[in-house]
């Protein structure tokens, strides 16, 4: 079935370019990703999500100019690199203007269908321009053609308001990340946005299935319930999960490096969640605790933290979890104890340990806490493809920590050997200044 599209033409779901794919500061072509931009649009999936810190212009050029597609067949986002609140890297083009008009000839096509700023850490000092004077620059990409829509990503409510006082042509989409167990990546954006006619974009709409812990607690009753629905539908879990994104009124961004899983991403609005199963997996999800936030961690995870007495139903390894996340004078030593994959953990805490802010502080040992408590993950195919991507055998790693510094954040917590080599000064790095996109 042909994915269908929104009252203002995109395509409620799409194919993501980033993540698996990202390879920022590596310049070599990505054979594989060329292929399957290539097999996303032979089959239909039009809708491509990109960004200037993917690093993929070369490779979504090829498959554009491969396929041979008349140019209203297709649908492009690219993101200006704004940086993160460290404001330590941003894009390499002076603003956002120029940005779009060096993407377009990179990438040789007229215009973007939608373009975002990635995120709202602009100020004059580093950026040359304030947050507000960035947006005139997106007005002035849809004034002259070069983006068929504008708006913005990983925006909270704030930064929205701050947009809006002076916008001329409001946001039309806040891309931000957002599954059952992260249901609200700042305070109230979801409401927010969706009062004011911004619609959603969901980034990570997969993380129960792929991150979750489906061995106890809430984690187990929702994977059941999945599983529950798996069979009434006939449809896979990952189909489910899409489903209930867009029947939250939210736009799916999933990826994938297998060819197979595009004809689940073409099945999964053939079949319609009940409003009570909706109603359910957000009820259940949202009582994961702590939420899983696998992106922009510095910047919101400072929102994760919660009291202990809100979740009755703990197992004790959740307990655990939770003692862990609440500890404030001495995360570390508390948080190391709590979990199995120690050496990776302390790796992560002494990052955490060496930052100045109590707030990154916390927010890089619940990241940690989080990432822990997946038991499947060394087997996930990813690991292994992020791996070889970046040709650095797991063993090797110390003598090639660029590359891995390069890579995104999912590797490095997998990757014990690496952790038990890594210095303070590179976990830091990695973990802050880094990775989060
Ligand atoms: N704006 C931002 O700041 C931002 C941040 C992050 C991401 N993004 C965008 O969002 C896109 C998607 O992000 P994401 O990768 O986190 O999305 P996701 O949809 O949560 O995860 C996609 C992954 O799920 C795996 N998967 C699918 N079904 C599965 C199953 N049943 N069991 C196990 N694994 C399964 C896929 O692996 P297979 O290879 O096996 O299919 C794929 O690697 C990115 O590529 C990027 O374009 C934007």
């Amino acid at each position: 079935m042909p994915i269908p599209k929104t009252s203002s033409g995109i395509p409620k779901l799409a194919f993501g370019c980033g993540t698996y794919y990202y390879k920022y500061g590596n310049n070599t072509v990505d054979e594989k990703l060329v292929a399957m931009i290539k097999a996303t649009l032979a089959k239909g999936v039009v809708h491509i999500d990109s960004a200037e810190v993917y690093n993929v212009d070369k490779e979504l050029g090829l498959a554009l100019a491969e396929s041979h597609l008349p140019r209203e067949d297709y649908f492009i986002t690219d993101k200006y690199f704004a940086g993160t609140s460290s404001y330590d890297a941003r894009s390499k083009e002076a603003n956002p203007y120029l940005h779009l008009k060096a993407f377009l000839e990179r990438v040789n096509i007229p215009y973007v269908d939608l373009y975002l700023l990635h995120s709202p850490f602009i100020k004059k000092e580093t950026h040359g321009f304030s947050l507000s004077e960035s947006w005139k620059f997106m007005e002035q990409c849809k004034r002259e053609g070069l983006a068929k829509r504008i708006g913005v990503s990983n925006f909270a409510i704030e930064h929205l308001e701050e947009i809006l006082k002076v916008a001329n042509e409001k946001p039309e989409v806040n891309q931000i990340e957002y599954n059952a167990y992260l249901q609200n990546q700042s305070p109230g954006i979801v409401e927010f946005s969706q009062k004011n006619g911004i619609l959603l974009e969901a980034y990570s709409p997969l993380g129960p299935i792929t991150k979750g812990d489906k061995t106890s607690g809430v984690g187990k009753e929702f994977d059941d319930y999945l599983t529950s629905l798996e069979s009434k539908y006939g449809k896979t879990k990952t189909q489910i999960l899409l489903n209930w994104v867009e029947k939250k009124g939210i736009i799916p961004i999933t990826t994938t490096s297998k060819e197979s899983r595009l004809d689940e991403f073409l099945d999964v609005f053939s079949f319609d969640l009940t409003p009570e199963e909706v109603e359910t997996i957000t009820k259940i999800g949202a009582q994961y605790k702590p939420p899983l936030r696998q992106h922009w961690v510095p910047e919101y995870g400072k929102y994760d933290n919660f009291r202990q007495t809100q979740n009755p139903t703990t197992t004790d390894q959740e307990k655990r979890r939770l003692q862990s996340r609440s500890t404030s004078s001495d995360p570390c030593t508390t948080s190391a104890l709590a979990v199995d994959r120690q050496d990776v953990l302390i790796a992560e805490l002494a990052a955490g340990a060496a930052c100045s802010s109590s707030d990154t502080v916390v927010s890089i040992v619940s990241m940690a806490i989080s990432r822990c408590s997946t038991q499947d993950l060394d087997k996930h195919p990813r690991n292994e493809m992020s791996v070889s991507s970046f040709k650095s055998p797991i063993t090797e790693l110390s003598s090639d920590l660029e590359s891995w510094n390069r890579a995104p954040p999912l590797v490095y917590s997998r990757a014990p050997l690496a952790a038990k080599r890594a210095n303070l000064a590179f976990w830091r790095e990695v973990l802050i200044g880094n990775g989060r996109w």
